[in-house]
């Protein structure tokens, strides 16, 4: 099966990371357009994917965008569309990635007479999104995609209340790699020293810093926690959130948690990290569409803390594989750490059986097999 993969970021976020092992089977006969230029490019390179950056120039509509900004950069994209009608006739069908992919697949899609897929990473409801971005992923998608593969319940159930066909939709997890995830105890003890945190308790964060992500909700919970717990903070300002950069250092100065707060910034070795921990916690202040963090953490063997909302209430059962307390309560995310860092065997367990649960339900190899699937089932339709 031949694929145009679409995707618009350069960057490797949540999304870009899925696509990754989503395109991989198909390595020989797919290509990935990027809109943009990055490390990801680079990723797509060492994993033997056909990549291509098909336009350099920025597109300029945020997630908060109203409507004529919005039409104010469909003529923009007609360079990139025309580009991509081109590319799409080579190719069995169009698979979006993300919304700006949709937007340029569901074009590309009428004009080539290509089947189009759109990936839903996201979570279409106002806390994320401006009601002209959900108005116009909800329209392309209506109208021009023949499946919507959803990353959760919870991206599905916000699709549809945005106006979206709900029987476009199926909810497919993302997979992984379950060999990727086995670190080996030389390796971790070495990587402790290495960052200096031998004989603490550290709670690691992975994640980009940027506001819902809700790093500062770790910080502030540290402050209410034994001080022999310190925090890894791993991850980068993907997209420009150098503000808020600022405000956590500013935050752990104000603390007075300098010793106890590391920023590691972006990390390619994040099972090894996750390995060195004790606890992994997730903080999203809104809904979290899927969380992958909080699976690679099963997947370590650790245990994991995740804000109760969205996706992660799928990946999470509370006392069960994990912990889940409510989103911007940092008194109970210090209350659960507290009770880790005091009953490392209990939740040692907890962990010992979320990694064999996480390990059958995130298998890449199934997760791809239920892809192959639906699209092979689209493709007999679409050529009936
Ligand atoms: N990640 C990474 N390096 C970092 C921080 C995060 O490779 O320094 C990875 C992390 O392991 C995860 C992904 O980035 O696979 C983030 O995905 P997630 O679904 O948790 O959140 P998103 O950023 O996509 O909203
Ligand atoms: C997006 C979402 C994240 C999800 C990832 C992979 O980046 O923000 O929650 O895990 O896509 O589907």
């Amino acid at each position: 099966m031949k694929i145009l993969f679409l995707d618009q970021s350069g960057k490797p976020g949540g999304a870009e990371l899925c696509l990754i092992d989503i395109a991989k089977p198909y390595k020989d006969s797919c290509l990935v357009g990027l809109f943009a230029d990055g490390s990801f490019r680079n990723l797509l390179e060492q994993n033997h994917i056909r990549v291509q950056v098909l336009t350099t120039q920025a597109i300029q509509v945020r997630k908060e965008s109203s409507l004529a900004q919005g039409l104010g950069s469909l003529g923009q994209l007609i360079p990139l569309i025309s580009k991509v009608v081109q590319k799409a006739k080579e190719f069995d069908l169009i698979y979006a990635n993300t919304q700006k992919a949709l937007v340029v697949g569901a074009l590309a899609s009428f004009f080539s007479r290509r089947p189009l897929v759109y990936h839903l990473h996201d979570i279409l409801s106002p806390e994320h999104f401006s009601q002209t971005n959900r108005r116009i992923a909800v329209t392309c998608a209506n109208r021009f995609a023949s499946l919507v593969i959803a990353n959760s319940q919870a991206s599905q159930a916000a699709f549809v209340a945005a106006g979206g066909r709900s029987d476009l939709t199926e909810v497919v997890y993302n997979g992984f790699d379950l060999k990727n995830y086995q670190s080996h105890e030389f390796d971790v003890n070495k990587i402790r020293q290495e960052l200096g945190l031998e004989g603490q308790f550290v709670v690691g964060h992975f994640s980009r810093l940027a506001p819902w992500k809700g790093q500062h909700v770790l910080i502030e919970a540290l402050a209410q926690s034994p001080v022999d717990v310190t925090a890894i903070l791993v991850g980068d300002a993907l997209f420009g959130e150098q503000e808020y950069v600022q405000h956590l250092h500013q935050q752990v100065k104000t603390l007075g948690l300098e010793n106890r707060v590391k920023f590691l910034g972006f990390r390619s070795d994040i099972p090894l990290l996750m390995s060195a921990c004790d606890l992994v916690a997730h903080t999203s202040t809104a809904a979290e569409p899927f969380g992958r963090v909080i699976v690679e953490a099963m997947l370590c063997k650790r245990p994991v803390v995740a804000a109760k909302a969205g996706g992660a209430m799928e990946l999470v059962e509370n006392g069960i594989n994990g912990f889940l307390v409510t989103p911007e309560k940092p008194d109970e995310l210090a209350q659960v750490i507290t009770t880790c860092f005091k009953e490392q065997q209990k939740t040692a367990t907890m962990a010992h059986h979320a990694q064999m649960t996480a390990s059958q339900r995130f298998d890449v190899t199934a997760i791809n097999q239920q892809i192959a699937v639906l699209l092979n089932k689209l493709l007999l339709k679409t050529s009936s």
